[in-house]
């Protein structure tokens, strides 16, 4: 791509800020735009100041209403865009389970989906407006629709549940998280979320530590909530994943051809509709979804106990926009 752009939409929030940040820091991104229904010019201007390669787009994005007029800087902020991020919506509060978002985040989502079908049809969208499991079939609908949609360019971003694990295994294992790469699959809540130890070369650990590690990994971001007390849920860390994510996506469309990470994708792996497993990215985005070898006997417990809920938390997805 000779001059690659990144949207990103959401961009004046808890995770929109820091992501556009990393994004503002990338050799790998020339031109960045940031759309908010708030505060988006005050963004702008401040990531404009710093000396990167990257340049922030043209006239700046201002703050538009709800839902956005065709006037709001959407259309600017979306128009040859490679990729887009999205993390807008709202973020949970202690309690509060991912699917309890539905109601505000689905139509933010299907609203600003619609926008990427009408400006920037062929660019990769990265969901990270949770409820993931249900936002990523809404997409996908919009996309339907709209008659654009590709499933080699639509993901859900999961890579936070991989860098929980990695962080994790880690911690117990004494390695450098770097040395680490665990693959998780299935959705991003909760139980949806299946990390497989048992693929981990040289780990070893009780079947205690082994459930501890899971049932962390699975409600990391629970932890986060909860330490926040009300003030949203993990940011800084889902935004350095949502970059993490962008970069390898963008890599692989300028010719890398070792990139395989774990994405929320369209997937005939299991009879889920959509499930996150590792893919190989190239110049188009998802070239091909990869499997993810066989589970131990632990793990197909869990695997048992995921599909019904993803597979329902997908259907809610899909009924939303029908
Ligand atoms: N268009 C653009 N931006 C929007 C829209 C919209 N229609 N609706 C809301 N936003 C913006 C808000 O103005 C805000 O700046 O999205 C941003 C969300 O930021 P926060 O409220 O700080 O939430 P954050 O912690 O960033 O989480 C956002 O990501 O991980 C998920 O569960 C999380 O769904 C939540 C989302």
């Amino acid at each position: 791509v000779a001059n690659t752009k990144v949207a990103v939409l959401g961009a004046a929030g808890g995770i929109g800020q820091p992501l556009s940040m990393l994004c503002k820091l990338s050799n790998e991104i020339d031109e960045l735009s940031c759309y908010d229904i708030v505060g988006t010019p005050g963004v702008a201007a401040d990531l404009s100041h710093i000396p990167t390669k990257s340049k922030m787009i043209g006239s700046l994005p201002h703050p538009g209403s709800w839902p956005p007029r065709s006037d709001d800087g959407l259309a600017e902020a979306l128009t040859g865009a490679d990729v887009v991020v999205i993390p807008a919506g709202v973020p949970r509060k202690p309690g509060m389970t991912r699917d309890d978002l539905f109601n505000t985040n689905a139509s933010i989502v299907q609203t600003l989906v619609e926008g990427c079908a009408e400006h920037c049809p062929e660019a990769v969208l990265a969901i990270i407006s949770n409820p993931v499991n249900s936002t990523v079939p809404i997409a996908a609908e919009v996309l339907k629709k709209k008659g654009v949609y590709d499933p080699s360019k639509l993901c859900g971003v999961t890579t936070l549940d991989v860098c929980r694990a990695n962080t994790f295994v880690a911690n117990s294992q004494g390695w450098d998280p770097k040395d680490v790469d665990v693959t998780v699959i299935g959705g991003h809540a909760g139980i949806t979320i299946l990390p497989l130890f048992s693929q981990v070369p040289g780990m070893k650990v009780s079947d205690e530590e082994r459930e501890a590690l899971t049932v962390r990994t699975q409600f990391g971001g629970d932890e986060v909530v909860k330490a926040k007390a009300g003030a949203g849920s993990a940011t800084l860390s889902m935004a350095y994943a949502g970059y993490l994510f962008t970069e390898n996506v963008i890599k692989a469309m300028n010719g890398a051809d070792d990139i395989v990470q774990c994405a929320y994708v369209e997937s005939t792996l299991t009879d889920a509709p959509y499930f996150a497993s590792p893919c190989k990215f190239g110049k188009n985005g998802v070239e091909e979804v990869l499997g993810f070898g066989e589970l131990s006997d632990y793990e197909q417990q869990w695997f048992d106990k995921m599909l019904p809920d993803l597979k329902k938390q997908i259907q809610k997805g899909i009924d939303f926009v029908n």
